[in-house]
């Protein structure tokens, strides 16, 4: 009865973990929650009175297919004074949240069998995406030696006559690491040799604890021409719930996705729209002290990981991840399908601690860690996860 399509589609493994942890909590266990990729703060007072106003004003109708004209306005700023490039109110188009902002894309752009290239570790929903639309995710296995960073050697080798697009998750989901402007650079330029489009998803680009992040499209003008910005106000906000992402493309792109969006959704809900023009005019501190609080806790985790004998992992500079390397541990405990849910699994079971299996993220010797939970919790978290290993010991 179901569609070819959706057989191939693999269900979210973060989901089913939520489901999980529900269940348990459901019974009574008391679980410490870590695999949480959104952030644990409230939306900020300004936003939530301007989605108020919004509705007692009756800005409540339909609006424009790309978005409210002042929230496209403030987006165009915001890339303007914050990330250095500028795009026509035109080329904004703005979203369900960025994971819509990247299905429009790739409904706009992708034909059937084109290849999308998607280095590893990748967030959960790309490949899934690609598939929906009738693509074919192509994959890189990056290298921990250079910080799971795809490499221009790397994106050769696999380029092929059907390559249309590559994903870069900067800072990136689940490892938290961020590209040099160098690296960009030299992404683009084969990028601009092979014709190939770059989405570029900077969702987590404020939560990012180091001065060097570029945005792609800032990088030329020819970079700007094949680059699909993706962001949106879930993470940097705090509005995950709001559901409000943007593409900033080219304009022949933007007016593809506006019709794509026109016909699947119309426009995210109008008082969400109102509540992210405040966000993004009125939240700057409220954003800051969140990053500074984020900034906090990866020092933490940083610390008490490193007491963990048998574990490695790359320090994060940005977004709320630790992508933990567990291989020394794979002959510890029995396993059939996934080394990842296994030790997930036993981790939930034995410990109440809940984490992401790195299969999930196609990299099967880790597991994520998210730090966007409190200090209590995450520093208890941390502290089972130390004796769960302990007592695996590292069999070779
Ligand atoms: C890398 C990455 N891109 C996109 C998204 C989707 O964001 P949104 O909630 O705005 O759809 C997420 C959410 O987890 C993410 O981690």
């Amino acid at each position: 009865m179901l569609s070819n399509k959706i057989k191939d589609i693999t269900p979210s493994y973060t989901i089913g973990i939520s489901s999980k942890v529900k269940e348990l909590e459901r019974q009574g266990v008391n679980i410490i929650n870590l695999s949480i990729g959104e952030p644990d703060f409230f939306t900020p007072d300004a936003a939530k009175s301007q989605a108020i106003d919004a509705i007692k004003e009756n800005k409540t109708k339909y609006d424009l297919v790309p978005g409210v004209l002042e929230l496209r306005k403030s987006i165009q700023e915001k890339l303007q004074v914050e990330n250095n490039v500028h795009y026509d109110i035109q080329e904004i188009v703005v979203s369900n949240g960025a994971k819509h902002a990247i299905t429009n894309t790739l409904i706009a752009l992708l034909n059937y069998e084109d290849e999308v290239i998607i280095p590893k570790p990748y967030w959960v929903s790309y490949p899934e995406m690609v598939k929906l639309v009738g693509g074919i995710p192509v994959f890189i296995d990056t290298k921990k030696e250079n910080n799971f960073k795809v490499t221009v050697e790397e994106i050769e080798k696999v380029i092929t006559s059907k390559t249309k697009m590559i994903f870069i998750s900067n800072p990136s989901n689940p490892t938290g690491v961020v590209y040099t402007k160098e690296e960009l650079e030299s992404i683009v330029k084969l990028c601009l040799h092979h014709k190939i489009y770059i989405l570029s998803d900077e969702i987590y680009e404020k939560i990012c604890y180091s001065s060097q992040f570029t945005s792609i499209a800032s990088i030329s003008t020819e970079a700007k021409e094949i680059t699909v910005t993706i962001n949106g106000l879930s993470k940097s906000a705090s509005m995950t719930g709001w559901r409000i992402g943007y593409t900033a493309s080219s304009l022949v792109l933007a007016k593809a996705i506006s019709t794509v969006q026109g016909h699947l959704v119309s426009h995210p809900s109008t008082i969400s729209q109102w509540a992210a023009v405040s966000a993004l005019n009125h939240c700057k501190d409220d954003m800051r002290q969140m990053v500074n609080t984020y900034k906090v806790r990866r020092d933490i985790t940083d610390n008490a990981l490193q007491q963990i004998d048998g574990i490695i992992f790359v320090r994060p500079e940005g977004a709320f991840y630790f992508f933990i390397d567990i291989s020394s541990l794979r002959n510890s405990l029995p396993w059939e399908n996934s080394f990842s849910v296994a030790f997930s699994d036993a981790l939930l079971n034995d410990e109440k601690v809940a984490v992401v299996p790195g299969v999930a993220f196609g990299m099967d010797d880790y597991i994520r860690i998210s730090y966007a939970c409190d200090t209590e919790s995450l520093i208890e978290g941390i502290k089972r996860l130390k004796r769960f290993v302990e007592k695996q010991g590292v069999k070779k």
